[in-house]
């Protein structure tokens, strides 16, 4: 693997022939964009459906399929040696099943046998070849390998029908694409059959027909967790407040909620059935005490004539539902803090308190205000552990955090129940293989 000056990686994106394949050019416009140099790699298929010209200009490259096409510069070859990650989009049945056999017979499927980077496949077909035996052989075979092949999205395919195959949204290809620049080793497939219930975004306080209480969370940390942990093999159900325009994570089911009752409600029905929580979401502590029906007047200069009573502590409420036996014992459970630090104490400080208070497995703190965490695509934190243990999260997209994150909480469930404040048995096997991906 080359590694290019200045944080410019040689990203390869092979384009296999599916309909889809007119969605990749805004993955390929992406890492153009961040300043990457991008060689398109398209099947002699793909170039049905756009053609050479397209991904010409968007990659500032030339394009070529075969490997006789450029034969003094060696490019099957040398594509593949130089590259620091092949992301494969769409891929298709066919091109998968000669990946995962080994085959050389065009430009492509010889540069991934050259290729020493991450390489991740993005499935995209119709449902029935997906969840075909030979597709799925072929999936298993390709991650045996060290590929990441990712979890397709379920909606509307080509034509009527609609279900699981659909190309994941572009904006999550190239967030993947990132995550695996910043950390190769990001998405291993260790989490299968994992439950995990994660809340995110701001809840809004309805005070009257046209206003709301709500707060600044962009849903990012929470849709990432929910992104990475599904492509781990997770199953994932989020359920997601007020956010920013996020793609919506691949495979995973989505809840909407607007106020903290109503995210109370979700979390406290769902989580006896899951094996972990993660309360990642920006609750508001206090609500108007009653939601008017008309709008709220002005009352000349006074203070606003609104009362504001307390929310639920979603996340003590699971911690003691777990301590009452309404949660089973194994469910793990995450909480978040944003906190600021003051002139007594520092952001650690406040973070080590809140995780006592809380009594939660694990607790992610991340440092907030002058433009740090709210709305940002970086962050960085640390993960507090009930039994004292502390790892810092380095700075980095909050894709790669959301990866570490997922680390502390697989370590938490694997280490004998060694850092659960109760003793609780582990519960995940990570070898276990519990379904065919
Ligand atoms: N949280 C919750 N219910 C609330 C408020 C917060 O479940 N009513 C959760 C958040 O999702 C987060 C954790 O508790 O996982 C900490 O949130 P934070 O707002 O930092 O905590 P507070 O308890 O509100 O503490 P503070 O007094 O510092 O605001």
């Amino acid at each position: 693997m080359a590694e290019a000056a200045s944080g410019r990686k040689n990203i390869v994106i092979g384009v296999g022939g599916g309909i889809a394949a007119y969605k990749v050019g805004s993955v390929i416009r992406h890492f153009t964009e961040a300043g990457h140099g991008v060689r398109v790699i398209p099947t002699e298929s793909a170039l049905k459906f756009v053609g050479a010209a397209t991904f010409e200009a968007l990659s500032g490259n030339p394009v070529s399929t075969e490997v006789f096409d450029d034969v003094p510069q060696v490019a099957h070859v040398r594509l593949g040696q130089e590259a620091d990650l092949v992301i494969i989009a769409p891929a298709t049945a066919d091109l998968m099943a000669r990946a995962a056999t080994g085959r050389a017979d065009d430009l492509l499927t010889s540069t991934l046998l050259t290729a020493r980077c991450p390489v991740m496949f993005v499935p995209a077909m119709h449902t029935e070849m997906w969840e075909h035996p030979a597709t799925q052989t072929n999936v298993r075979t390709l991650r045996e390998q060290g590929a990441t092949v990712i979890t397709p999205a379920s909606g509307r395919l080509t034509g009527v029908d609609s279900g699981a195959g659909r190309l994941p949204d572009p904006q999550e290809i190239a967030l993947l694409g990132e995550l695996l620049l910043e950390r190769p080793d990001a998405l291993p497939y260790d989490l299968r059959g994992v439950k995990f219930l994660i809340s995110a975004g701001g809840t809004r306080e309805p005070l009257d027909p046209v206003r709301y209480l709500g707060n600044r969370s962009s849903g990012k940390q929470g849709y990432a967790l929910a992104r990475a942990a599904a492509q781990r093999g997770a199953q994932v159900t989020l359920v997601a407040g007020a956010t920013a325009d996020l793609a919506p994570p691949a495979g995973v089911e989505i809840v909407r909620i607007k106020s903290a009752e109503q995210l109370s409600d979700e979390m406290t029905k769902r989580a006896p059935e899951t094996d972990v929580v993660i309360m990642a979401a920006a609750v508001a502590d206090f609500r108007p005490m009653s939601v008017a029906e008309s709008k709220i007047k002005k009352t000349g200069d006074g203070p606003a004539p609104i009362e504001l009573t307390t929310n639920p502590d979603i996340l003590a409420g699971l911690v003691e539902a777990r301590r009452s036996g309404q949660i089973p014992g194994e469910v793990s459970i995450v909480g978040f803090a944003a906190e600021t630090g003051d002139e007594h104490h520092g952001v650690l400080d406040h973070g080590r308190a809140k995780l006592a208070r809380k009594g939660c497995d694990l607790l992610v703190v991340n440092a907030v205000g002058d433009g740090k965490a709210f709305g940002m695509d970086h962050n960085t934190g640390w993960v507090l552990a009930a039994d004292g243990h502390e790892t810092a999260l380095p700075l980095g997209t909050k894709t790669l955090m959301a990866s570490r994150i997922l680390d502390a909480v697989l370590a938490l469930r694997t280490d004998e129940g060694a850092m659960r404040p109760d003793g609780g048995a582990p519960k995940v096997d990570a070898t276990a293989n519990t379904d065919p991906v």
